[in-house]
Parts: structure tokens; C-alpha cells; sequence
């Protein structure tokens, strides 16, 4: 069975980035095959992967909702959907969710989804999920017994409360995590003791295990201003770096 890593943590603080980072690292250990799963509505893994995206879930669910081919069932036709959205490149796939369902969901939809994630997460080695704030995607595929939960938050005092409140979200939502990781990204240089103690409050009462923390690089910003993939970034980048020395350390 693969081992399932998920994103958490509010809009903007890096989760995306860290998913890409995180695929970069996979590749380069050679710990393949990997399924990216973007489950952002708001994809844009794609972008940080400079991988065009033709079809998403949320198009096949809508799909599914209308007439379907004769001579089909509606389970293979999902299957053969959800492999025409697979992007395979080198060492990995990517899957884009795109929208979630409007109003009145159409379950039975989600319910030939979940067999088929069930299908196809046996191809694969690891599976990286990008969420948004919410994890309603995860359990949406399926996807309860994750390996690794990964929460991102800035370097704030606020930002650290919240990946605290979002790490505690995963229970109600059926979601067991075998390990909740906190990783503190565009952290300073030399971490002031009160940002350190904020750390070490919230990761005593939460559960949550200190990942580790990744700096601020300006190569990363400049890399996706330019629309460049970053798995081609520079094995110098202290970023990258820092990056696999956190994954080396905590991943299963
Ligand atoms: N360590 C970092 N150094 C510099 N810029 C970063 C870093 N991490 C994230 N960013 C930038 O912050 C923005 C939000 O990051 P993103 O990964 O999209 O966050 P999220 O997926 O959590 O919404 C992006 O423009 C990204 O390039
Ligand atoms: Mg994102």
C-alpha cells in the first residue's frame, strides 16, 4: 500500500510550494511511483510543475451527472475518465480535483470516485495530497488512513494557534493520521526564543510532532515568477535543502 502524505494549513503559508518540494525530494530518492493529488479547487500545483492540466475531477463528477456512452457502466467510465485526467510525467502522476460539488452533492459519484482512488492508489509508492484550508477532499477519496499529516504555518504566533486548531479539525472529520507534523516555512535565519517557545507550547499540546522549519528564498519566488518547474531547482538551493533534510528526518 502507499504511504499517504497530506498537506494542512491556512491559504498562502506554503503548502503547495511544500508539495512540490516534497515531490522533488521523492524523485530525487528515487521512492517512486508518486501520485500528486491537487485538491486545491483553486488548482495550481500544475504551475509549480509547469504541467498543463486538460480535465479534473470536479469535470467528470459534472459529467457523470448527464447522459453517459451506452454500453458503459458508470463505474468503468469513471475509471477510464479518471485515468484520461491522470498527467503522467517522469517518476509521478498528477491529479487535479478542480471544483468540488456545487449544491446538492451527487454522491453516488463520489462513490465510483472513492473505488477508483481505491484502484489506482495501488500503483503508486507514496501519494502527495495539496489540500486548501479544508480537508473535505480527503475524505471525499477516500483517502481516512493517512501516514503523515503535515501541517505548514507561517512564523507568527497566530499562524502557529491556527495550524494548532487545524491539526485538532482532522478527528471530526474521520481522518487518522498515523503522524502530524508541524513545519514552520519562511522562517527566519536565527528564530527569536519567543517565537521558539510559541513552538514548543503548541507542539506539547496539540500532538503535533516539530517538523522542522524551511527558510524565506527569494530563488523560489523568482522560479515561480518565471514559470519554471521546481523539480528543476538547483540541488544548492538552501530551501531545497533544508527541505530534505526535514523529509529525511520524518518521512515514513
Ligand atoms: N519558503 C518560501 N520562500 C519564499 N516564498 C515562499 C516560500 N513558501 C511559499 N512562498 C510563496 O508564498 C506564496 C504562497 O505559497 P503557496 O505554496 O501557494 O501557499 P498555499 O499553498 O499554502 O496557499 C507563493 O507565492 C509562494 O511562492
Ligand atoms: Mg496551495
Amino acid at each position: 500500500m502507499p504511504k499517504i502524505i497530506a498537506m494542512a494549513g491556512k491559504g498562502g503559508v506554503g503548502k503547495t510550494t511544500i508539495t512540490a518540494l516534497l515531490l522533488n525530494y521523492l524523485l530525487a530518492a528515487q521512492k517512486t511511483p508518486v501520485l500528486a493529488v491537487d485538491a486545491d479547487a483553486n488548482a495550481n500545483l500544475n504551475e509549480l510543475l509547469a504541467l498543463p492540466v486538460q480535465l479534473t475531477i470536479g469535470q467528470i463528477r459534472k459529467e457523470m451527472k448527464g447522459e453517459l456512452p451506452p454500453h458503459i457502466t458508470r463505474d468503468q467510465y469513471m475509471e477510464m475518465k479518471v485515468h484520461q485526467a491522470l498527467v503522467e510525467a517522469r517518476g509521478f502522476d498528477l491529479l487535479t480535483m478542480g471544483q468540488p460539488d456545487g449544491p446538492g452533492c451527487y454522491c453516488s459519484a463520489n462513490q465510483f470516485l472513492a473505488m477508483t482512488m481505491d484502484h489506482l492508489a495501488g500503483n503508486y509508492r507514496y501519494i502527495l495530497v495539496d489540500n486548501e484550508a479544508g480537508m473535505e477532499h480527503l475524505s471525499r477519496m477516500n483517502l481516512r488512513v493517512i501516514d503523515l499529516l503535515l501541517v505548514v504555518s507561517d512564523p507568527s504566533a497566530r499562524g502557529i494557534m491556527t495550524a494548532e486548531r487545524i491539526a485538532a479539525l482532522t478527528e471530526p472529520l474521520g481522518i487518522q493520521p498515523g503522524k502530524k507534523c508541524l513545519l514552520i516555512n519562511r522562517a527566519p535565519a536565527d528564530p527569536e526564543p519567543a517565537l521558539q517557545n510559541k513552538i514548543a507550547e503548541a507542539t506539547s499540546r496539540s500532538g503535533l510532532e516539530l517538523g522542522g522549519l524551511l527558510p524565506q528564498s527569494a530563488t523560489l519566488a523568482a522560479h515561480e515568477l518565471a514559470g519554471r518547474s521546481y523539480l528543476d531547482l538547483d540541488g544548492g538551493e538552501p530551501a531545497l535543502a533544508a527541505a530534505f533534510a526535514v523529509f529525511d528526518r520524518i518521512l515514513p
